[in-house]
């Protein structure tokens, strides 16, 4: 959520601050702004609503130049989306400039205070009130940048990541992170800062992942220094950043959602590489193994997530109730931080999260660790807070997810849960030898069933062209595709903004049946499973009003095929890791739809990728 980019060396700072935010963009894109410290020493910023591209528009005819500046793409918070409320903002005398992601919560009462000493505001954010904050206690207390810094952020409640310019330092970039991530990528006498690798990746392969609470000072000449909120003095801790500029580009894709969708065969192959191993029948995740005696003694597994990720646990559920007989229950990790919720001694939370950083996930997670259950984080990006936070957990290796929607991700997620339940499953002794041996099979297979799948995208395509002007979707699945009834429709309103409703579908009798009609799309995912011949008598209920159906079915299938207006047929599969298999044709389905109404799939309204705000 909001991307930040910061540059301080020996090169021109514009160009390395706009193809940053362009490689943000995914994060917010309501607005865009740069700031620069110019050869004389004057501290230029140049802002415009919308996304980069209009930045660029907007300052084309300026004064870019700098090896020094800060740049900023926006997702809303505090005051709308527009010019004066983008970052960067200004201090009072016009000596500062702060960029900043997250949420400042105490701002009215520091805002309050800093107008009583005449500080005024042109803007309606908490971030400016920080960057007047520390205008305040540097004049105040005449200190350093640095020092304000710190004693700003001692009195901030909230979430913050900044990177702050002053005019008076032309060399020196102070950032600060806590709940909302930054890395610094090191050069030679050079700089970077970004709220994720993606900007860095041409530039370096030596990163350095801020903690909580850390203050960087990154100064051209001197080096980089790290003190913490509580002026700890910091040994910089080098990483080399795992990550290829191919992995952020399109590929020769027209959206980053395609081709997230089309890596899926390649991404599950390298979710089970080292893990999965077909000839000695075997799975093997460490971050199990090294802590065996948690799961087979849990008491009950707790699943907090968020969005997409949420949608995963629920397969979970499933997957682990059956095979590994421990109670499961998934919660909506926002839910569960209000609530007051009992964790006993014994408890253990999942925590599944694509982005590793979003503000509900860790805050429950944070608040079940405080409470003494051990915590195994899913998470996708490697470094990110939730895995630091977690006692282990099982990286999904899928490279980087650029497209709001998320779909690579999901199915990496559900292939870690589906690996985990299996291995809880035999370790304890629920899961037959026999059935093991079956499903880890089958789980090797998921990459080429899923290949057979997207060889049917022309024909998804053409459905899609049916329903470009529909107003609204009913998707509907049973027992483990009743969670992907929900990720299908959830897929569908996210990018194409038509109103789309995931139910159980023996559900539907109780309310949604009043919707049918020939004007309603109902996508049911029937494949061979335990309550085929429910779902059937289902979709007989649809025809009878005579609703359309756009069936996901077994390869195969006759009686559902019969009854359906539209047919997507997937390969026969264990009916725990159909979801991996239903899923697809689904995403396929939102994607084409999306497109052909006009929509920007990769950067639907009003949605980001990572949501580090609660
Ligand atoms: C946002 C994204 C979703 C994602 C959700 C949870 O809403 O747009 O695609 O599922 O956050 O994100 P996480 O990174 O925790 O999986």
């Amino acid at each position: 959520m909001c991307g930040i980019v910061g540059y301080v060396g020996k090169r021109e700072a514009f160009d390395i601050l706009i193809k940053g935010l362009h490689r943000l963009e995914y994060r917010g894109y309501d607005s865009a702004g740069v700031a620069l410290i110019n050869k004389k020493g004057n501290l230029n910023i140049y802002k415009a609503k919308g996304k980069v591209a209009d930045l660029e528009a907007f300052a084309a005819q300026k004064d870019k130049s700098g090896k020094i500046g800060i740049a900023h793409t926006r997702w809303a918070t505090h005051g709308a989306p527009n010019q004066q409320n983008a970052h960067p903002h200004y201090s009072e005398s016009e000596t500062l400039a702060i960029i900043h992601n997250g949420i400042i919560e105490n701002y009215a009462v520091l805002k309050k205070g800093l107008q009583q000493h005449g500080f005024t505001f042109r803007s309606e954010t908490d971030t400016e009130v920080l960057v007047q904050l520390i205008e305040y206690i540097k004049q105040k207390d005449n200190v350093n940048l640095q020092t304000a810094v710190q004693l700003a952020l001692n009195q901030v409640v909230g979430a913050y990541a900044i990177a702050v310019l002053d005019k008076e330092n032309p060399n020196l970039i102070v950032a600060a992170r806590k709940s909302s991530p930054l890395v610094v990528g090191l050069g030679e006498d050079e700089y970077f800062l970004a709220s994720d690798a993606t900007p860095i990746v041409e530039y370096t392969d030596k990163v350095i992942y801020l903690d909580d609470e850390d203050i960087v000072c990154l100064e051209r000449g001197k080096g980089i220094s790290i003190r913490t909120l509580s002026n700890v003095e910091k040994t910089p801790e080098i990483k080399k950043l795992e990550l290829t500029l191919s992995e952020i580009e399109k590929g020769g894709y027209p959206h980053f959602m395609l081709k997230e969708i089309f890596e899926q065969p390649q991404t599950l192959a390298a979710s089970m590489r080292g893990r999965v191993n077909v000839e000695l029948n075997n799975i093997t995740l460490s971050g199990f193994i090294d802590n065996k005696d948690k799961f087979i003694n849990a008491k009950r597994i707790i699943i907090v997530a968020c969005g997409t990720s949420w949608h995963a646990g629920l397969i979970a559920m499933y997957c682990i109730e059956e095979f590994a007989h421990i109670p499961v229950e998934v919660e909506y990790a926002s839910e569960f931080r209000y609530r007051k919720p009992v964790i006993n001694q014994g408890d253990v939370v999942i925590a599944i999260s694509q982005s590793g950083e979003t503000a509900d996930t860790l805050a429950a997670v944070e608040m079940a660790k405080k409470q003494g259950a051990f915590i195994f984080g899913i998470c996708n990006v490697v470094g990110s807070s939730i895995p630091r936070t977690a006692h282990s957990g099982c990286y999904t290796h899928v490279g980087p997810e650029i497209g709001v929607a998320s779909t690579k991700a999901f199915t990496a997620q559900v292939t870690a849960l589906s690996m985990l339940a299996f291995m809880i499953g035999r370790e304890k002794g629920t899961l037959s030898k026999e059935k093991y041996l079956a499903l880890v099979k089958d789980l090797a297979l998921v990459p080429d069933k899923i290949r057979y799948i997207l060889e049917q995208n022309k024909n998804i395509e053409q459905i899609a062209e049916q329903f470009t002007t529909a107003q609204n979707f009913l998707y509907l699945g049973r027992g483990y595709n009743f969670p992907v009834a929900l990720e299908g429709a959830l897929k569908l309103k996210e990018i194409s903004y038509i109103h789309a409703e995931g139910y159980p579908a023996a559900e539907m009798k109780h309310g949604p049946i009043a919707l049918i009609s020939e004007e309603m799309p109902v996508v049911v995912v029937a494949p061979h499973c335990g309550t085929y011949e429910k779902i059937v008598s289902n979709i007989q209920e649809i025809k009878a009003r005579h609703g359309i159906v756009i069936s996901v079915v077994t390869e195969g299938d006759i009686q559902v095929s019969k009854l359906s207006d539209y047919t997507i047929s997937i390969p026969a599969a264990e009916e725990s890791l159909t979801p991996l298999l239903t899923v697809i044709p689904l995403q396929l389905l939102a994607y084409h739809i999306a497109v052909k109404k006009g929509c920007d799939v990769d950067q639907p309204r009003n949605l980001a990728k990572s949501v580090t705000v609660e």
